[in-house]
């Protein structure tokens, strides 16, 4: 508690996550508020049950308690305090969800896509990231979200702000980022058999690295390896397809290039290009035999360039 506290007046701490919002103070304030009025609460009504366990005990065999109908200043205390409590509770909780709820109005917006089991970002410009979240320090950010499947939750404990993204609708949230660093982004419904998987990073840079970045014009000197790896992270290919030659959920990408595949439909087909690429935009044409039809497609979801760095990647890992 001493620690949560420490948390709320603003001071580092290992039980909270840093404070990473302009909003995030606020948050835990009230949150210690609740903690400690609980606390004192718990507290208070123990002890007393305790006091009174061991003050009231039958001494006697003839001893009888008092018959008392009703006491007007113990009934106004437990009535009345709590009243105050509740009420300063509703206010300050009212105050600080209005807060988190509606963005200033020139927050800037970013597109938000929750699909089985990532995430993607779009920009104003038309710009998309995949798992890596940019966005410009000293500004307010307005997120606008919604899932191509089923209900997903956008959660970024450092900022403290969570919630839920569903298919057919837009759901919202807002921060301003303090610092300049990365944060982790969770997904916190269960969505299947990757959840736990579904993470994605916030990377909070100053406004002109932004501008520059958003654009385009910083300029990536990965060769179409790297750049297909750095996908294959950021796509969460890594939770299924191992690397290392074991058999997750999927086959693996090593020694997969030149292979000849067989399909739990009794064909076949050798591992070339063309089947890679068919094999992420329409997963589910052919199943290898011995998997089965767990994989989402892709179609429409990745870029042309990153099918491209991808099969780059799968055909680097040689046996
Ligand atoms: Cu998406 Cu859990």
């Amino acid at each position: 508690m001493l620690s949560l506290l420490l948390t709320s007046l603003g001071h580092a701490s290992t039980f909270m996550p840093p404070q990473a919002s302009t909003i995030a103070p606020a948050v835990d304030r009230l949150y210690a508020f609740l903690l400690i009025i609980s606390v004192l609460a718990s507290i208070l009504v123990i002890a007393g049950m305790l006091y009174f366990i061991f003050k009231y005990r039958r001494k006697s065999e003839t001893e009888k308690s008092a018959y008392i109908t009703h006491n007007h200043l113990a009934e106004f205390l437990w009535s009345f305090i709590p009243l105050v409590l509740f009420i300063v509770a509703f206010v300050w909780g009212w105050k600080v969800y209005h807060d988190l709820r509606f963005a200033p109005e020139n927050a800037y917006e970013i597109f938000v896509r929750g699909q089985q089991w990532s995430w993607e970002f779009e920009y104003q410009n038309g710009h998309k990231s995949p798992a890596e979240l940019y966005v410009p320090v000293g500004r307010p950010v307005k997120l606008l979200m919604t899932s191509s499947d089923v209900i997903h939750s956008f959660f970024i404990p450092s900022f403290r702000v969570k919630q839920d993204v569903l298919p057919g609708r837009y759901s919202s949230i807002w921060f301003e980022v303090k610092e300049p660093g990365e944060y982790q982004i969770f997904c916190t419904e269960y969505c299947g058999l990757q959840h736990s998987s579904m993470l994605a990073k916030v990377v909070a840079v100053p406004q002109k690295d932004f501008d520059m970045w958003v654009s385009g014009k910083a300029v990536s000197n990965l060769s179409p390896e790297e750049q297909g790896h750095k996908t294959y992270i950021a796509r969460n290919c890594n939770s299924c397809h191992s690397i290392d030659g074991s058999a997750v959920v999927g086959p693996t990408f090593k020694g997969n290039f030149g292979l000849t595949r067989q399909f739990e439909d009794g064909g076949s087909a050798v591992v070339d290009e063309n089947y890679l690429r068919e094999s992420i935009l329409d997963s589910q044409k052919h199943i290898v035999k011995g998997y089965t039809k767990v994989m989402p497609t892709y179609e429409g979801v990745l870029e042309d360039k990153e099918v491209e760095a991808l099969i780059a990647f799968i055909k680097s890992l040689k046996n």
